[in-house]
């Protein structure tokens, strides 16, 4: 049976705050898993953990999970817990009173109060330092906080979800996450399986985000062979989903199927792993001449690895290896890992870069 869901699907009290989170479930038994234990829990009020990879559709999944809550028609309140510095992060989360400190020239309500009767979503909660787990595991624990410099107990009335891409398990052998918070927030957990583990879903996921780039760009841009499928599907997508959600939309905005040459490429390279050498039948190489093939293989892949975390973006990743934009085009040229198109286009220099970039999230 087919996969997406979204609240218009399911039985909810039919009112939502926000516009209907279209996710897909596709078919792949994980993420069977997955949706089964989503529609039970939503209807319950308890702390949710969800893991997974970068892309892999975390706060999609959140979103969701508010829409079909009992307070779907409450606020969803997300904290980006390593966005807010560490001396904001109290007063963000908790508010506080007029004059509790220095600049606090009125009373705020913090995101804990702000998401009464909804969703406080604690996004990459494995940031957050140990005096705010402290303070968080108490909050849960009592379910009440105080704003900073009021007395005043308010009652805690927020589903809170929690998402993370690293191991907190790991975060507490290390010492650098609780445990008793752990246990607080992983009432249930979900685990978003990374895009190559669920592959057979890639047609469907690609068809759908072909389907809605088509429809927002006003494009017609057709589906793609089934061998370029096969392609995709044998690709490694360490971005996941937002990785395949960028590349349909550049396919669609550009309507060429260049585009998916890149990522093949990408794929030969990382699977390569070391740098091997054939020793003639005299016996004889020149160092000189292999160490500098093995340099450039070296840093190819240091500059795939790099573009692959800016999703293409050449610019970007310029600035993160410290060398100019035409250096790199230069080396990528070097390196034949320019698509047909390559030489003109720059999605930056072509406008794209707005739309392109929207995808991404960052
Ligand atoms: N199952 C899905 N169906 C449709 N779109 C999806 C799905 N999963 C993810 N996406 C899309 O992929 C992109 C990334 O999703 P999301 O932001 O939820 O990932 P994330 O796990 O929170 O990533 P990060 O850890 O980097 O914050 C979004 O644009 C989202 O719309
Ligand atoms: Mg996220």
């Amino acid at each position: 049976m087919s996969t997406a869901i979204s609240p218009t699907n399911l039985s909810t009290n039919g009112k939502y705050s926000l516009p209907p989170e279209i996710v897909i479930f596709g078919r792949t038994a994980n993420m069977t898993t997955v949706q089964q234990k989503l529609e039970k829990v939503s209807v319950a009020n308890v702390p949710i953990l969800i893991e997974g990879e970068s892309g892999t559709g975390k706060e999609i999944i959140t979103r969701l999970i508010h829409q079909l809550s009992p307070w779907a028609a409450g606020p969803f309140v997300k904290v980006n817990c390593p966005a807010i510095p560490g001396t904001l992060i109290e007063s963000e989360l908790f508010g506080y009173e007029r004059g509790a400190f220095t600049g606090a020239y009125g009373a705020k309500a913090g995101r804990v109060e702000m998401a009464s009767r909804g969703t406080l979503f604690l996004d990459e909660i494995g940031e957050l330092d140990m005096d705010l787990q402290a303070k968080l595991l108490q909050v849960l624990q009592d379910g009440q906080f105080c704003r900073i410099g009021s007395q005043e107990d308010k009652r805690l009335e927020a589903r809170v979800v929690c998402a993370t891409n690293r191991s907190l398990e790991q975060e507490i052998a290390a010492g650098t996450f609780r445990q008793d918070l752990f246990y607080r927030i992983n009432v249930v957990s979900i685990t978003l399986p990374p895009l190559r583990e669920r592959k057979g879903d890639i047609p469907e996921l690609a068809d759908y985000f072909l389907r809605i780039y088509n429809e927002s760009f006003g494009r017609n841009v057709p589906p793609l062979s089934s061998q370029l499928v096969q392609k995709l599907q044998s690709y490694h997508w360490p971005g996941n989903i937002r990785e395949l959600e960028n590349l349909m939309k550049r396919y669609v905005i550009l309507g060429s199927p260049d585009v998916f040459a890149t990522a093949f490429v990408k794929e030969a390279e990382t699977d390569s792993d070391g740098f091997d050498f054939d020793i003639p039948v005299n016996g004889s190489i020149f160092l000189k001449e292999v160490t500098r093939q093995a340099v450039r293989k070296i840093e190819r892949n240091i500059i795939l690895k790099v573009l692959q975390t800016h999703q293409w973006n050449r610019k970007k990743a310029a600035k993160a290896l410290n060398i100019s934009y035409r250096a790199l085009l230069y080396k990528l040229k070097e390196a034949g890992l320019q698509t047909g198109d390559d030489d003109d286009f720059d999605g930056e220099d072509m406008g794209y870069s707005a739309e392109m970039e929207g995808a991404n999230e960052i």
